[in-house]
């Protein structure tokens, strides 16, 4: 989407929205409604508009204005109107028109009254909520592609400080590229998307300046990653350490690390999923999706930081060569695992990358992200990921983060009780509790035992990484690009000097 800001709007072909509450026009929609001798008042009166955020009311080629439509879009009440109101305000409009025909759409909207929102604040927010909602992928449609290709390919946004909007929305849209980034990765079927061909896509991100390192198993078993290693070896495919470094900051700054569980496909292994548990399954590299796009946000953006990101990829098969429930394996930290579910493979691929993360870089604090269980989904449902940590500070920064773009997480317990559930009969630890409740917690315990002094947490995406039902108002599709927002604003507000 060709996004652009302006200080007026130009009479011309497209689509143009205004804006407006149940109470008032907006001034430029007031103006509008003058020249079209108060058609558009009619309009919403008629159509029972109720002037919150999602309305709409639509005037098709009205007679004597040069445009195709239109629309009156709710702002609700002023004080309402903030950062996520006008996000979902454009992306409303966006999701109405992306595929119908129309080209290039106009937002002159007026920060209503009451609202805190800035100016050049409004405008770029229109133009996140629009190139959010403007994602698509219908690369693997031969049939009927042009009812799924957009036609929307250009909005612009009035306000009258374009060129404090234009400069904040160059951070803004390296943001929304890594967000498509990650969607991208999670909606590739997952006979394309390997642990190779997805080290092969972090890798292009060297062109931003990313300085991308990929160990393969050879490599690994140098580094004594056999937790991790032992769940890929029932694949066909080559399991894969890929290290991203981004160094904006200066040079003697410890890093920030971030950690991605990369499961390409999860069939559980031998303790193999059912039919329909297995179902969606390829977007269980959804964590490593999100530490990808966030990596690249950060170099597009050339955020003053010094980040890595490290991806833990490998395929969870079932075979004569896969791992067996009662396996012990050594990982790399020293640690004997007994492994009594195969299909508990998340936590074992993370103990190695965290374990990784921590002795290599000596990293401020490390953040995995993973679709590590589905208890989280029993616990939190589908709008908030689990946050876990041993850092209250960190946790509150991440939390606080979350609000800001509307990537909510809910902190959950850590407890030396549940520690205790993963005590093996054997070995150090067993990589389940063998208990139904508590799931989400335990796996967080099984995590922590690989974390050392730093300050670190866990956020189980489970629940978010991916859609099935309703979609949400930014997130077209099925891939969310969950984790990309919430990161990027925690690095913004904390760690740049
Ligand atoms: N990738 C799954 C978790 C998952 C389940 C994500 C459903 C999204 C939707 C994970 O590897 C897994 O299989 N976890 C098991 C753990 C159990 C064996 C202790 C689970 O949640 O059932
Ligand atoms: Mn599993
Ligand atoms: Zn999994």
């Amino acid at each position: 989407m060709q996004i652009s800001f302006a200080a007026k709007a130009q009479d011309g072909a497209g689509v143009l929205v205004v804006g407006g509450s149940e109470r008032e026009l907006l001034p430029a929609a007031a103006a509008l409604d003058k020249r079209l001798a108060g058609a558009l008042r009619r309009a919403a009166d008629s159509s029972r508009f109720k002037g919150r955020v999602g309305d709409m009311v639509e005037l098709l080629a009205p007679a004597g204005l040069p445009f195709g439509r239109v629309i009156l879009a709710g702002t609700g009440p002023g004080a309402k109107f903030d950062k996520s109101g006008a996000e979902r305000l454009a992306a409303g409009v966006v999701s109405r028109l992306l595929t119908g025909g129309e080209k290039q759409l106009t937002f002159d909207i007026d920060v209503p009254k009451g609202s805190r929102l800035k100016p050049a604040q409004a405008a770029t927010h229109l133009a996140m909520g629009a190139q959010l909602r403007s994602y698509s992928f219908h690369k693997y449609r031969t049939k009927h592609r042009d009812e799924h290709e957009p036609t929307l390919s250009a909005v612009t946004v009035v306000t009258e400080d374009a060129a404090a909007a234009r400069k904040s929305w160059e951070r803004m849209r390296a943001v929304a590229d890594g967000v498509f980034l990650a969607r991208d990765l999670v909606n590739e079927p997952p006979n394309v998307m390997s642990p190779q061909e997805f080290a092969a896509r972090a890798r292009a991100l060297s062109k931003l300046g990313v300085k991308v390192e990929v160990l393969g198993e050879a490599e690994m078993r140098k580094l004594g990653m056999n937790a991790l290693l032992g769940v890929g070896q029932g694949s066909e495919r080559e399991s894969q350490l890929v290290v991203m470094q981004w160094n904006g900051g200066r040079k003697k700054d410890e890093p920030i690390a971030f950690v991605g569980k990369g499961v390409c496909f999860d069939s559980g292994g031998l303790s193999l999923k059912t039919g329909a548990g297995m179902m969606g399954m390829k977007g269980d590299m959804g964590g490593a999706a999100a530490v990808t796009g966030t990596m690249h946000a950060l170099a597009a953006r050339k955020a003053r930081v010094n980040a890595v990101g490290i991806l833990g990829l490998v395929e969870n098969m079932p075979d004569g060569k896969a791992q067996r429930p009662d396996d012990v394996v050594i990982s790399a930290s020293g640690q004997t695992i007994e492994i009594l579910n195969t299909d508990a493979e998340g936590r074992l691929v993370l103990a190695d990358a965290l374990w990784y993360a921590q002795t290599k870089f000596k990293p401020r604090f490390v953040i995995d992200l993973a679709t590590l269980t589905g208890a989280i989904l029993v616990a939190l449902g589908l709008e908030h990921a689990g946050l876990f940590s041993n850092d209250d500070k960190l946790a509150d920064r991440i939390q606080q983060a979350g609000r800001e773009v509307g990537e909510v997480v809910w902190r959950l317990p850590l407890h030396d009780a549940y520690d205790k559930m993963l005590k093996s009969k054997i070995a150090d630890m067993k990589n389940i509790s063998g208990v139904t409740h508590g799931g989400s917690i335990v796996a967080a315990q099984f995590l922590q035992r690989f974390i050392d002094k730093t300050p670190w947490a866990h956020l189980d995406i489970a629940g978010v990484a991916w859609q099935d039902g309703e979609q949400k108002p930014l997130s077209p599709g099925w891939g969310v690009g969950w984790g990309v927002r919430i990161l990027d604003r925690l690095v913004a507000d904390h760690y740049e000097k």
